[in-house]
């Protein structure tokens, strides 16, 4: 059997029907058990899959042969057996002999949280990017695998040597046929970003800011994003309905124009292999005039939400001092009880940051879009600037300050298109009235 049977024997039907199970390890105390599980539910159904029954166990010592003790091991298949469930859902990330014993028991297939993840990233991804990202990191995931589940076996395959030399194991087989393919993916990969950084460089020539919308999984991005450029990006109530980023452009109240970026959503333990994947994706956050987090400020776990999308922005360096100006949108206010609603508006007032919206009804959205325009006009902004053609200081001061678009020289004179902050333009202005 080769890793490529194994992968079709991996594959998830849609409409299989599911029981869910949530070790609790106590690690995860700010969060909240129940909407842990309904956020597992919400992945599964994602990827149609049919979920029976959620369980979760308080796990005192992870048992290494089946994660779950001997007693919850039991419930768990007689919940599969009684849901009639194919497939049984791990919410954590387990070994592959824990899989393997959990099928044993439950006679049930099972997956656990990467697994899961990718499955969804694997249905979701639009674009060739996001396509060939997602293909990589499951290779990753399963290299990994191979090296654990099958190493002890070491099944010698003797002088068979079609896939390679008399006497190579099949697990060095296997790993070879990962590790080319994996190679010829990242050489297709580098090509496709080439393609699309020169999109991007072209767009940044032209005179507009980039404001990205980022979030937790199901936030309500999309729909904030189909509100303000009135575009249809699918919005459902589904997790990940955005996995390649989208961007559309949008007016703002004094600002000719500005461009929106959707990405995909955040998520707590997103596999380490996605993590990377991704970030060429979010690229887009990197370089953005102002990135607005939206968050689901209904939800039980939305500061822990936060915390997680904060960590992977720091992670890859779109937050904190070298990063855009944040903001927050505090979305979903539609669905909090009165007393909560208070609660929310009276620290949304303290706070210049944030602004309180509902993406569902379209209430504060003006008061986003204002103070967006606000931000984006105390940061950066595109000046036009001509200098006599023998002004080499000025000139080199620009480049040195600023990101110069354009400039072009007509006879005696360069003129420039140069994106600085308010501060640095009223340097510059201060330097030539000076000279
Ligand atoms: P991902 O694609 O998973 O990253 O999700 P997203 O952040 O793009 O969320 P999306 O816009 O798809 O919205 C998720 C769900 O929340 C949908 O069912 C929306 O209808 C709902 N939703 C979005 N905004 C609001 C809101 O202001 N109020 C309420 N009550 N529901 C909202």
């Amino acid at each position: 059997m080769s890793v490529f049977d194994r992968d079709a024997d991996n594959e998830v039907s849609r409409g299989a029907r599911a029981v869910i199970a949530l070790p609790d390890m106590g690690r995860e105390a700010r969060r909240d058990v129940s909407a842990r599980l309904d956020e597992a539910a919400g992945l599964a159904e994602a990827i149609g899959i049919d979920v029976q029954d959620k369980l979760h166990f308080r796990i005192r010592a992870a048992r290494p042969a089946t994660l779950f003790g001997k007693g919850q091991v039991e419930q768990i298949g007689d919940a599969v057996a009684a849901a009639e469930a194919e497939l049984l859902i791990v919410d954590a990330a387990i070994t592959p002999i824990q899989q393997k014993n959990l099928e044993t028991a439950t006679k049930a297939k099972v997956i656990d949280r990467t697994g899961l993840i990718l499955e969804i990233f694997g249905e979701r991804a639009a674009t060739a990017e996001g396509r060939l990202q997602v293909e990589l990191a499951h290779l990753d995931y399963q290299a990994g695998r191979l090296v654990r589940s099958w190493t002890h076996l070491e099944r010698q395959r003797g002088g068979f040597g079609f896939l390679g030399g008399p006497g190579e194991t099949q697990i060095e087989a296997d790993r070879r046929l990962i590790r080319d393919r994996m190679a010829k993916l990242r050489k297709e990969l580098e090509q496709v970003t080439r393609t699309r950084t020169l999109h991007r460089a072209r767009r940044q020539r032209a005179p507009w800011p980039v404001i990205a919308l980022v979030g937790y999984t199901n936030a309500g991005k999309s729909t904030l994003f189909n509100r303000l450029t009135k575009a249809d990006v699918m919005a459902e109530d589904l997790l990940f309905a955005t996995l390649d980023p989208t961007m559309r452009e949008i007016g703002l109240p004094g600002i000719e124009k500005a461009i929106l970026s959707d990405t995909v959503g955040f998520i707590s333990d997103l596999p380490t292999q996605l993590v990377a994947a991704f970030r060429a994706t979010l690229e887009e956050v990197i370089s953005a005039d102002l990135i607005i987090h939206v968050r689901d400020i209904s939800h039980p776990d939305s500061d822990a939400q936060r915390a997680d999308v904060e960590q992977v922005l720091a992670e890859i360096g779109a937050a904190g001092e070298e990063g855009a100006p944040m903001i927050e949108a505090w979305n979903k206010i539609d669905a909090l009880s009165p007393e909560e609603s208070d609660r929310a508006r009276a620290e949304g007032e303290r706070r210049e940051d944030v602004v309180l919206i509902s993406a569902l009804t379209g209430e504060g959205v003006d008061g986003l879009l204002a103070c967006a325009t606000e931000h984006l006009r105390k940061g950066a902004a595109v000046r036009r600037v001509t200098l006599p053609a023998a002004a080499g200081e000025a000139i080199a001061w620009l480049h040195a300050h600023g990101e110069v678009l354009a400039q072009r020289h007509e006879g005696m004179e360069t003129e420039l298109e140069v994106r600085l902050t308010d501060q640095e333009w009223a340097r510059f202005q201060a330097r030539r009235a000076e000279a």
